[in-house]
Formats: C-alpha cells, structure tokens, sequence
C-alpha cells in the first residue's frame, strides 16, 4: 500500500474537533519516522500493507496522510458515531450544525448549556446518531478548550468556552473527509485497543497515541491516571506492541511523556525511544506555553 503523494492528497482534510493530545503541531517530528516518507533509516521499513491506528482521537496523523487502507478505533463511543455520521450523513450533519450555529447566535451560554445539558434527560436516547454527532461537534467548538469531559453518570460536564466567535461548521472539511472515507478503505472501530489485534494485517503501520502517562505525581502513584488510562494499560500496550511486532513484523510508533516509567517500559531490545520537544498548555494560566519533552518510540 502507498501513501498518496501531497500532489494526490486533499489538503482539505484535517481534524475538525479539538482533541486533547491532538498530533497536529508534531507531525514533523512523526513523519521523520512513518515508512515511505523516510527512506534513510534502517529501521523504518520502506512499505507497509495497512495503516493501523488504535487511539484516533482528532485523527491528525490519519488525515495528514490519507492512507487508502486504513483500521482505525477510539475507545469513546461519542466520536467513533462523529466519524460514522461525516462519513454517512455529511449533509444532515451540516444542516444540523447550522441550526445549532443560529441558536448559539440568539444567546450564546444559555444555548450552550441547554445543548450540553440534553444528556441529562431521558430523550437524549432518542436522539438520531446524526443530532447526537452534531451536538458532541457543537459543544466541542463552544465549551472551554475543546474538552470532552464526561462525569462518572457519563454527562458532558465542560463548561461554557466564552470563544466570541466559535467556528461552528466548518463545511469544506466535513465534505472533504466525508469524501475521504468514503472512497477510501477506512474501518472504524469502537472498543478497547487490544480487541483490534486479529484484524491487524502482517506488516501493518500502528501509530499508537494512547493517553499519555501523568507527567508529575509519579512518585505517589497509585496505579491510576486522572484519564482513566492506568499504569497497567500502558504496559498492556507495550506488550501489544510487542506482540504486533514479533508476531506479525509489525512496523509501529508510539507517542507518550518522557517519564521514566515509559522509558523503562520501551527499554528492550524492539524499541527506540527519541525525546523530542513539544508546545504544550502546561500552565493553568491561558496562554502560557511551555516545552515539554515527549516520547517518540519505534518498533520493528
Ligand atoms: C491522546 S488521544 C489521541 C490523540 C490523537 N492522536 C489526535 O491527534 O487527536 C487518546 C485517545 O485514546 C482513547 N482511548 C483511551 N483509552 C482507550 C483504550 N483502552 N482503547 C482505545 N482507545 C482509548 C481516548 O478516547 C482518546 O481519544
């Protein structure tokens, strides 16, 4: 399988909800290590036969490179049905949006909160898959820095994002990934990364992004990241990892933090680890950025 060259890409697809994590300012650094892209390296293998991508999130690196091939999955319901509804039903979802965008107009907080507070009711359920797509975009764009945040009933519990002028529907894109994987041979998966292995091809390209290992408070930890991503996920990763690889000479990458606990974990043999400097949000106070050292691991 090859990757289009830009010349044969759609510069309109990109990412069209913020994610935490999302790849986009890093794709520089990755693409020194994505087959095809670099032909130097020993390690990095010339071709690949799928593109795997276990943790898609905003699906940066996926719609950078518009793979024809490619098995995809997230572990959060709401934005696999997103990716379903672009695919399946882009102009419902647009008509939808552009009512929401008229509404938010009249009252702006008061709508958001109305919209956000629907899944406290017992007719959410009853909501189509495409307003339900609508709504998770609607508030991603509107609520405080794009964060999907749900409380432990599973509600949206971000609040208002005071953005003064959102942009809600960004229709070139929704058309333009829509198309994309409709053309393309794109599988969307929902479950849990591991449950992906037997699809995997032999000599697949895994980009793995799972949530990252906390950075600060590992010396008091206690098995739990605040995102629900454990200590034990992140080894049940490396293993899967591993298993890609000796299994079915599997070629993969695997973003995370530069904490000892993932340098020990990707210190064997399989795997090379490149620190690498990241623009990251790390103070409280909006709009003070910092470098943060982050993992850059391949495996072959
Ligand atoms: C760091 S984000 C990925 C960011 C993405 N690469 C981007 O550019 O936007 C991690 C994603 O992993 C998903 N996730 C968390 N636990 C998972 C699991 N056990 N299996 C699969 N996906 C999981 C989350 O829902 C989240 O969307």
């Amino acid at each position: 399988m090859a990757i289009p060259t830009d010349n044969n890409k759609n510069p309109n697809v990109n990412p069209f909800v913020k994610w935490a994590g999302g790849k986009r300012q890093l794709l520089h650094e990755i693409h020194k290590y994505v087959p095809q892209l670099n032909s130097r390296s020993k390690y990095v293998p010339k071709s690949f036969s799928q593109y795997c991508e276990p943790f898609l999130g905003g699906a940066a690196l996926l719609f950078d490179l518009q793979p024809p091939d490619a098995l995809v999955n997230d572990i959060n319901p709401e934005l696999i049905n997103v990716y379903e509804q672009v695919r399946d039903n882009a102009d419902k979802l647009i008509r939808t949006l552009k009512q929401h965008k008229r509404e938010y107009e009249k009252t702006g907080e008061e709508y958001f909160y109305t919209v956000r507070n629907r899944d406290r009711l017992r007719s959410f359920n009853r909501l189509s898959k495409v307003s339900r797509a609508a709504r998770l975009i609607f508030l991603n764009k509107t609520c405080y820095n794009g964060l999907f945040r749900v409380n432990s009933r599973g509600e949206f519990n971000t609040p208002y994002g005071r953005y003064k002028n959102p942009n809600i529907i960004n229709e070139k894109t929704l058309l333009a990934v829509s198309a994309y994987l409709q053309a393309n041979n794109i599988s969307l998966q929902c479950t849990d990364f591991v449950e992906l292995g037997k699809q995997i091809k032999k000599k697949a390209f895994v980009y793995a992004d799972p949530p990252y290992h906390p950075v600060s408070g590992t010396a008091s930890f206690t098995g739990y990241a605040k995102n629900g991503f454990t200590e034990d996920d992140q080894g049940r990763l490396r293993d899967f990892c591993e298993r890609l690889i000796v299994d079915k000479s599997c070629y993969v990458i695997v973003s995370n933090s530069f904490t000892d606990c993932i340098r020990k974990l990707y210190s064997g043999p399989r795997f090379r680890i490149k620190k690498i400097n990241a623009n990251r949000n790390i103070n409280s106070v909006a709009g003070k950025r910092g470098k943060i050292p982050e993992a850059l691991i391949t495996g072959s």
